[in-house]
């Protein structure tokens, strides 16, 4: 790539007026680095165009240039998908400044949104028509509708909704060469052809730039009943999904799962965390039913469901939240771990997914051999167990210096990673890519699989400058 041209800068400028765009080394770093501060870049400016014209010239401009752009939402993707490389000639096009909800249809049941929105904005102008839009992420309120389309995520309510590659109808896409593809139907039929949209979600970037969305809406579910469960090991965990689908069909919204490791690094570093239960257990669950306002039997069927899960042994304690303050004290437990493990040192995150009968064996086998491999490393388990996601993460040992556990990261990994295959799994199931699974992509991916995205990656953007480097390197 050629270095960036002072020329294109000042065009770049002309296109977006003085509030869009940041040059001034001061201003860079909060968009030249994740979150986590696990991946860092550097960038020539920071452009935020405030219309789909706007980011269709900028892009137009910098291919005409060779310059690479990098797509950015909220910044809290987990791969490095957002972070512009080392060489500081690329472009960060942070769509933040591109936030309006154009459109809420209680009629076709969509929102049209564009691509900065904040997740929990959306899901605000949902509620204000009495709709819901489902999803939910602990990131909601800063990561943005480009983002969760880009990174197709995932969170607490696949279970019921699916995956946010299940809720998009329509999409405005800037091609790498600065074209707008108008792809925003409300449809919910559609088969005109090849479902063009569902190549851009997932694609983290590297195919367009996501300007907005059309979003399907459903029945807003205001009434929720909430129970933390304690849980002698996983073989009870995913038994306990079959119980809860017995009982509460499809009001079953959300069963997620913890360890006691990771609810301790919670408790240890949010002031305000309490375990709800009195002794400490192995394993946590967090169990949510919902429904449209005024349901009958949700309650009900939540309580037959847990004296079923005791009777048979699989539970070992359990407490109802009482009141919408409990419910939120429940969740921040369970939203509060990727945090409080940040907080703990360097941590290495494994997403994955296998078949939800294999969980148990997997956790097995896998926990065993990563002690073998690593006396002591901390394993902070947890995630989205109905849909066998767990995040399979790992912390250092009592004692070891962040450096030295960073550098057994390889050999750890390759024990997960080669357990997910062996198990029939993904390596990533709901985070993505980046950067930071590139390599174990190019390991893991069926070779047929891997040639195919880098024809597609060629046939969009065959110049190589849509968030170049990320997810599948060319062959
Ligand atoms: P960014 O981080 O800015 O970008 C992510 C990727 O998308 C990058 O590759 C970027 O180039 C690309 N991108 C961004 N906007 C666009 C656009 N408009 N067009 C094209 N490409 C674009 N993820 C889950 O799936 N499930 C969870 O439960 C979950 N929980 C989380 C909890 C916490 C506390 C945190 C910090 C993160 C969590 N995440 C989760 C990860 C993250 O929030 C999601 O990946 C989210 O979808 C990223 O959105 P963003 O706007 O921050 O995207
Ligand atoms: C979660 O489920 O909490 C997230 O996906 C975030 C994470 O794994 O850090
Ligand atoms: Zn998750």
């Amino acid at each position: 790539m050629p270095p960036i041209s002072p020329l294109l800068l000042e065009d770049l400028a002309a296109v977006v007026g003085p509030m869009g765009m940041l040059t001034a080394p001061g201003d860079l770093p909060a968009y030249t680095a994740d979150w986590r501060g696990a991946h860092r870049g550097r960038a020539a400016a920071v452009v935020r165009p405030a219309s789909t014209a706007e980011v269709a010239e900028v892009v137009r401009r910098c291919h005409l240039a060779g310059v690479a752009v990098v797509p950015q939402g909220g910044n809290t993707g987990l791969c490095g998908g957002a972070t512009p490389d080392e060489t500081g000639d690329q472009v960060v096009l942070q769509l933040g400044r591109l936030r309006r909800i154009r459109d809420v249809d209680p009629v076709e049941d969509t929102i049209t949104v564009e691509a900065g929105a904040v997740l929990r904005d959306v899901q605000a102008s949902a509620a204000a028509v009495g709709r819901l839009f489902p999803l939910s992420l602990g990131s909601e309120g800063s990561c943005t509708i480009g983002g969760n389309l880009a990174t197709n995520a995932g969170g607490t309510a696949v279970l019921r909704y699916g995956m946010v590659r299940d809720l998009a109808l329509g999409l405005e896409v800037v091609l790498p060469d600065g074209r707008i593809w108008d792809g925003l139907r409300p449809l919910r039929k559609d088969n005109a052809g090849y479902d063009l949209k569902q190549l851009f979600i997932g694609a983290e970037g590297t195919l367009g730039v996501i300007t907005a969305a059309v979003l399907r809406l459903v029945p807003a579910t205001p009434r929720r009943v909430t129970a933390w469960v304690a849980l002698p090991d996983v073989d009870a965990a995913v038994a306990v999904l079959g119980v809860l689908r017995e009982h509460g069909g499809s009001n079953v919204t959300a069963w997620e799962l913890m360890s006691h490791e990771a609810l301790s690094m919670v408790l240890a570093t949010a002031s305000q965390a309490r375990n709800p239960l009195a002794a400490p257990h192995p394993w946590y669950g967090l169990v949510e039913l919902a429904g449209p306002d005024g349901a009958v039997g949700l309650t009900a069927e939540l309580e037959a469901a847990l004296s079923e899960a005791f009777a048979r042994d699989l539970l070992l304690d359990a407490v109802v939240a009482g009141s919408p303050a409990q419910r939120a004290a429940l969740w921040s437990l369970r939203e509060g771990i990727s945090e409080a493990q940040n907080l703990h040192g360097p941590s290495l995150k494994h997403d994955v997914t296998v078949p939800i009968r294999r969980l148990p064996a997997f956790v097995a086998a896998t926990a065993s051999a990563l002690d073998d491999a690593l006396p002591g490393v901390r394993l902070v388990t947890y995630g989205h167990v109905g849909d066998g996601n767990l995040h399979f993460n790992l912390s250092l040992p009592p004692g070891l210096d962040p450096a030295a556990f960073l550098g057994h990261s390889g050999r750890l990994s390759k024990v997960v990673y080669d357990a997910v295959a062996a198990a029939g799994g993904s390596i990533s199931a709901e985070h993505g890519i980046g950067t930071a699974k590139r390599a174990i992509a190019a390991t893991y991916l069926d070779p047929v699989e891997l040639e195919l995205m880098r024809a597609v990656k060629r046939a969009l953007d065959p110049r190589g400058l849509m968030n170049p480097g990320k997810v599948v390197l060319p062959g």
